[in-house]
Formats: C-alpha cells, structure tokens, sequence
C-alpha cells in the first residue's frame, strides 16, 4: 500500500473503477473535507489493482479498509491476493438495507473476517418530540479545546474503538472549534458530553456518553434535552447505534428515535482482538 497524497487521487480513483462498471460496489463514501484530514495527518494509503482499489485508514493501532471494485465478481477475485488482510490488524463496515449488507459478508469471511458488530440507524422528525422542550437544571455547554483531551478519554472508556469509528485528538478539536461538542460538568471534569453534526435540516448523533459514576442521575437527559431544544432548524435527526446495546437503544426509543432500515455490520479479520 502507498501513502494517498492528494484529494483528487481518491476521487479520479472511484472513478476511474466506476466508469462503464454496471455493478459497480463500494463501501467508501468519502467526503472531500474528512478526505483531505486523513491526507494531512498521514492517514490514508491505497492500493490500487486492475478492477478495484482498496483504501486503508490509519485509526490508533488498528486500520479501517474501503474498497471500490468495477463488480461483485472483481472484488472476488482481488480480495486473496491482498496480503495486508492476512497481515495487518483491519475492520471494515458493510452498510446498507438488511438483506444488502448481510450477502456482502460472505466473501470477507473467507478471507477471514468475522461479524464483529452489527450498528443500526434510528432517525426520529423534529415531530416526534418526547417533551423536547423541558430542558433541565443541569448546566450544558459547548466544549472549549482545552477539554479535548477529557473528552477523547470519556469517549475511549465508554465506546469500542473498533466497532464505533471513534474520534482522534484533532477530530476532536476541530469539533469543538465547530460547537459541536456539549459537556455537563461536575467539579470542573466531564461528566457527560454529547457530540453532533448539524447540516441544514439534519443532525446527526455521532456520540452521547456520561462518566459511569454520573450515570442514571439525568445528566444524559439534560445533554439530549439541550440537544433537542437548540437545534431549532433540524427537521431530521438520525444516530447509528450498536444492537447489543440495549441500554442505549431504549434510551433513543424514549426520545422517539426508531430503527429506519439501514444497518453496518462491522467486520473484523483475526488480528482485531476484543
Ligand atoms: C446512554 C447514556 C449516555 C445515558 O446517560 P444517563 O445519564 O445514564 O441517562 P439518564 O439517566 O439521564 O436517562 C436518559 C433518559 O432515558 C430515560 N430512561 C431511563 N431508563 C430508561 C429505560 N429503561 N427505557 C427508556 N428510557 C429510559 C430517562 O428517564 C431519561 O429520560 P428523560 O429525559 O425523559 O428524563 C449512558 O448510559 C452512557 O454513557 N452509556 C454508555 C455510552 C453509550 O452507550 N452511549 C449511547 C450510544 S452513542
């Protein structure tokens, strides 16, 4: 694999696998922005082959694999001869409707892949309010930098690095330089934080986590409530979570968040240890 140097190789690269392909598939869906951070940071490498190019990136000591193939047939044919499956420590993410995603999994697990997860997405209107508008006591604030570092170890104590696409330290900042971050303190440290997207009419959750000796005690509540009260444009909101967590799921429910079809089955090959 080669170290990926400019935007416009990953893009000239799909297109390039895509052109005249009719049965074209793909598990990368880049956006330019996030693109050219990997670049920056070093992150993204590829390896390009006749119908297909696989793209591999850099997440602590483990790597997340893209690939974009001209056919089902060509990514068949090109996974065995990857020798970086066999040698490096990889997980990659199958998403789509049910039945889509699952058939996909057939040809990683011969080469060595098992189910390591499974993330579904629930979405809920700005409609299907649960008293949205009852916004609690506790303070909720946006993060200011300085708390990056408190924030990047509640995340790695509460999520499995593997299966849940955490982020890293510079993501982390450029999120809370974009207020996307709220926090609940307690004594001056974290005691829960709720990390977000919003573009336009819709917001994404992409993590919602209280200190365990918080838990149970409405700081989650108040940082959903806050949430829900300030993101006054979003029509829709989605999240994706893991299935085995319960716990979570029936909090989401609660909020009126439901299952919307799509699923991610993360993969992992032997080297991913739990
Ligand atoms: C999920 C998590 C953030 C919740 O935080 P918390 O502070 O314990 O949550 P709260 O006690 O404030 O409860 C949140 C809401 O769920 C409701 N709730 C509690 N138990 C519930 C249950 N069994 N079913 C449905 N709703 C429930 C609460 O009443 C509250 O709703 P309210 O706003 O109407 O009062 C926390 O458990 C956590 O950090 N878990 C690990 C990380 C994680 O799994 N995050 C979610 C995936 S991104």
């Amino acid at each position: 694999m080669t170290p990926v140097q400019t935007v416009s190789q990953v893009f000239d690269a799909i297109q390039q696998a895509k052109a005249g392909a009719p049965d074209f598939c793909t598990n990368f869906f880049p956006v330019q922005r996030k693109v050219q951070d990997w670049i920056s940071h070093g992150e993204l490498f590829a390896e390009l082959r006749h119908d297909a190019i696989f793209f591999y990136r850099r997440d602590r000591d483990f790597w997340h694999l893209y690939y974009c193939a001209s056919s089902k047939t060509a990514l068949h044919r090109e996974i065995p001869t990857v020798a970086e499956l066999r040698t490096e420590p990889i997980v990659l993410d199958l998403v789509g409707k049910e039945g889509d995603a699952s058939a996909a999994i057939g040809d990683w697990e011969s080469a060595g892949f098992r189910r390591y997860s499974r993330l579904f997405r629930m979405s809920r209107t700005s409609t299907d309010a649960n008293g949205d508008k009852t916004e609690s006591t506790t303070k909720i604030e946006f993060a200011v930098v300085p708390d990056a570092k408190a924030v990047l170890e509640l995340l790695e104590r509460a999520f499995d690095r593997f299966g849940e696409q955490l982020p890293v330290r510079y993501e982390i900042e450029s999120a809370i330089q974009a207020q996307q971050v709220l926090v609940a303190r307690h004594q001056g440290d974290i005691a829960g934080l709720l990390f977000f997207e919003t573009q336009g009419f819709s917001s994404t959750l992409r993590f919602w986590a209280v200190a365990t000796e918080h838990r149970a005690l409405k700081v989650g509540s108040a940082l959903m409530r806050h949430y829900f009260a300030t993101q006054n444009a979003v029509k829709r909101f989605v999240l994706w979570v893991a299935a085995d967590n319960v716990n979570a799921v029936q909090k989401y429910g609660h909020y009126g968040y439901k299952p919307d079809g799509l699923v991610d089955y993360v993969l992992a090959n032997q080297l991913v240890r739990s």
